[in-house]
């Protein structure tokens, strides 16, 4: 019987940091109310060079290097971004190609801030099965091109940021303990419009894009902040639940959580309707905003960096976002 084990982890943000201040400069918002709301100070932003693809290989080298393989015993790569350079192929592909590599099957996973934990699911699942020993899972995201900057689009384009968060998965023993234990995945797609991006799309009349749609701003995301905010705190709750329950497992078991970073109070609802320590969620939204697929892997890394993940230790993720889609891990460090 095999299990996976996540051996490393890398990331990468842009150089430019851009505070609420700046934001300010370009809109009709100011740093106390995206402060009090989201808990967000500043966030990084890309040149206008840089796409998914770039922050994915630099997130994804790093990784390769802590785990110490050689970056052709990778076999998959499992890509979640819903930034992705193209509409296709995939952002696997061009993410391979820089790689340098060549042959393994790569594969994009598409939902939103759950993408990383999907995509840990379908990583698991390849090496459970035997199929693969080697697996490279990135999650990554340049926002800062297709957000609507001007006042028309501050609810939405304060919240989030550019970054790259990368991990690789190997083969291990079931009897490991350091393992995935289990991964719980769900979507409700009679939520999709309540947070998403309209167009260029097929639903949109004769033409996938058109001057209409740029004009009425229809090219950059959308959301019900509120409606998401509240299915937020009661799907992670729930979802997390799920995970202890199937591993016969108590909240006071987990030594640290690592929870998707839309908004900190979104997080602090959580921690504490559970009554989780404060202590024991690692949070790094103040610095980087919601970075979607990247925001779990980039707080893996951080959490290694600091100290505060550690081997042995007993790890939950969970994650909310456009579907709507949640999910969540539970895995031992
Ligand atoms: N700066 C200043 N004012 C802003 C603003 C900004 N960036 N964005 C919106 N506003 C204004 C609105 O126009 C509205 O003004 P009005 O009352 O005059 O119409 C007002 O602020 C709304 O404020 P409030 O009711 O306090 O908003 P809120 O408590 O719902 O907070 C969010 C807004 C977006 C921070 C909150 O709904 C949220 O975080 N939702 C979840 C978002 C999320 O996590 N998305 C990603 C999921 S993966």
């Amino acid at each position: 019987m095999y299990a996976s084990e996540i051996v490393a982890v890398g990331m990468a943000v842009p150089d430019r940091i851009v505070t609420n201040d700046d934001l300010s400069k370009l809109m009709d918002t100011n740093d106390e109310w995206i402060t009090q709301r989201s808990g967000i100070r500043e966030r990084r932003w890309v040149d206008a060079q840089t796409t998914t693809s770039d922050l994915a290989l630099r997130a994804a080298e790093r990784a390769i290097a802590a785990a110490g393989i050689k970056k052709e015993d990778i076999e998959l790569i499992v890509m979640a971004t819903l930034s992705p350079d193209h509409d296709f192929p995939g952002t696997g592909c061009f993410l391979q190609a820089k790689l340098g590599l060549a042959g393994c099957a790569t594969l994009d996973i598409r939902q939103a801030c759950s993408g990383f934990l999907y995509g840990l699911s379908v990583a698991d699942q390849f090496i459970k099965t035997g199929m693969y020993k080697t697996v490279l899972l990135v999650g990554a995201e340049v926002h800062s091109k297709g957000l609507d900057v001007s006042t028309r689009g501050r609810d939405v384009a304060v919240l989030f940021g550019d970054g790259a968060g990368a991990a690789i998965l190997k083969r291990t023993d079931a009897t490991n303990s350091s393992r995935v234990l289990s991964t719980h995945l769900h979507a409700e797609g009679a939520h999709a419009q309540e947070l998403w991006l309209p167009g260029p799309g097929m639903n949109l009349g004769a033409e996938r894009v058109s001057r209409a749609m740029l004009d009425e701003g229809l090219i950059y995301p959308k959301m019900n902040g509120k409606k998401v905010f509240a299915h937020a705190i009661r799907r992670m709750a729930e979802v997390l639940m799920e995970g202890l329950a199937a591993n016969n497992t108590k909240l006071e078991d987990i030594d640290l959580f690592l929870f998707h970073q839309a908004n900190l109070r979104i997080n602090e609802m959580l921690a504490q309707e559970l009554k989780i320590p404060p202590e024991k969620v690692f949070n790094t939204i103040h610095k980087y905003g919601n970075t979607t697929a990247a925001t779990i892997p980039i707080g893996m890394s951080e959490a290694v960096a600091a100290g505060k993940l550690k081997k042995g230790m007993l790890v939950a993720s969970a994650a909310f976002g456009s579907g709507f889609t949640w999910a969540s891990a539970l895995y031992r460090w």
